[in-house]
C-alpha cells in the first residue's frame, strides 16, 4: 500500500514537489478541460472549525472543476464539536466518507493530531497562528506567474507577523531559494516569532526588521501585506491600538519599484485602501484566483492522480 501523503506544513513538500505543483497549476490554467473529469467519483471533505471564505470556496471550486464532489461543514457550531466530539474523532469519521480532507482549526497542531488517525490525506487549511501551507502554494504560483522567479527577491512582509500564519509558511518556503532577502515590517508587539528567525539564521537567510513601511517600500520586489489577526488577541484594547498600524495608500506607493507586486492573502480590513486596487502592481485578487488552480494540482497530487 502506498504511504498516505499529508500536507500539514509546507516543509512536507520538497522543492521539486512544490515546483511540480506550480507546473501542473500552470497547465491546468492553460487547459482546464483536460482536467475536468480527473476526480470523477472522488470526494473532498472540507472541515472548517474556523471562519474561511477564500480557502474553503477555492477548495470547493477546485474539486468541482476536477469533476469531484465536496461535503463538509463551514462552522464548528454546526458540527458535533458542539457536543464535545474530539477533532480526531470528527476527522476520523470524515475519512470514512471522503477520499481527501481539508481542515482548518483554531488550535495549532490540530491537523497533526487528525493525521495520526485517518487513512486519507489531510490538508492543513490553517491551524491557529501556526501555518497555512496551501496559502503559500497559492502565493508561490502568484510569484511564479508575476515575477517568473523564486530567487533574487527582496520581500517585505508587513503587518501581523506574530500571528499571521500565511507569513510563517511563506518564509519557510521562500527560505529555500537563493538570494531571498526578507524585510519584516511590523510594530514591536507583532514581530515574527523567534523560532522563525532561528530557522532563517540556521539557513543563512538574510532578514532585517523595520517599523516604517515607507522606509522599506523602495527596496522591495514583493510587498506582502497582512491583516492584524483580531481573533488571536487576548485583549481587545491591544487589537484596537494595533489594527491600523499600516495602511497602504496610492501615495505611499510613490517610491516603489515599477514592477513591485503587492500581495495579500485576504481578507483585508483597512491595511490596503481600495484606491490601490486599480494599481497594476496590485495582484491580491489574482492571487485568490491562483488559489483554485494550485489546490487542483495539490488534490491530484495527494490522490496520486497526476
Ligand atoms: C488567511 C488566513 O486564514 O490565515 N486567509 C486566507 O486563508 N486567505 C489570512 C487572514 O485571515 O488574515
Amino acid at each position: 500500500m502506498n504511504e498516505i501523503r499529508n500536507l500539514i506544513n509546507i516543509t512536507d513538500l520538497s522543492t521539486e514537489e512544490i515546483e511540480h505543483l506550480v507546473t501542473v497549476a500552470d497547465d491546468i490554467m492553460a487547459h482546464p478541460e483536460a482536467y475536468q473529469d480527473m476526480c470523477a467519483h472522488k470526494k473532498l471533505a472540507t472541515l472548517f472549525f474556523e471562519p474561511s471564505t477564500r480557502t474553503r470556496l477555492s477548495f470547493t471550486a477546485a474539486m468541482m472543476d476536477l469533476g469531484g464532489n465536496v461535503l463538509g461543514f463551514a462552522d464548528a457550531n454546526s458540527s458535533s464539536a458542539t457536543k464535545g466530539e474530539s477533532v480526531a474523532d470528527t476527522v476520523t469519521m470524515a475519512g470514512c466518507y471522503a477520499d481527501i480532507i481539508a481542515m482548518r482549526h483554531p488550535k495549532e497542531g490540530a491537523p497533526v493530531v487528525a493525521a495520526r488517525r485517518t487513512t486519507v490525506p489531510i490538508i492543513n487549511a490553517g491551524d491557529g497562528g501556526h501555518f497555512h501551507p496551501t496559502q503559500t502554494l497559492t502565493d508561490l504560483l502568484t510569484i511564479h506567474r508575476k515575477k517568473s522567479r523564486f530567487s533574487h527577491l527582496t520581500i517585505g512582509l508587513c503587518g501581523d507577523l506574530m500571528f499571521g500564519r500565511t507569513v510563517h509558511s511563506l518564509i519557510e518556503a521562500m527560505s529555500r531559494y537563493e538570494d531571498v532577502h526578507f524585510i519584516l515590517i511590523s510594530p514591536p508587539e507583532l514581530r515574527l516569532p523567534d523560532y522563525m528567525k532561528e530557522m532563517m539564521d540556521q539557513k543563512g537567510v538574510l532578514w532585517e526588521e523595520c517599523e516604517k513601511l515607507e522606509d522599506a517600500i523602495p527596496k522591495l520586489d514583493i510587498l506582502y501585506m497582512t491583516r492584524v489577526q483580531k481573533e488571536r488577541f487576548f485583549n481587545e484594547a491591544d487589537y484596537i491600538r494595533l489594527k491600523d498600524s499600516y495602511i497602504l495608500t496610492r501615495k505611499k506607493l510613490g517610491p516603489a519599484k515599477a514592477d513591485m507586486i503587492i500581495m495579500h492573502p485576504l481578507p483585508r480590513v483597512n491595511e490596503i485602501q481600495v484606491e490601490v486596487d486599480d494599481d497594476p502592481r496590485a495582484c491580491y485578487f489574482y492571487q485568490a484566483l491562483c488559489g483554485k488552480y494550485i489546490r487542483m494540482a495539490l488534490i491530484l497530487y495527494l490522490l496520486g492522480l497526476k
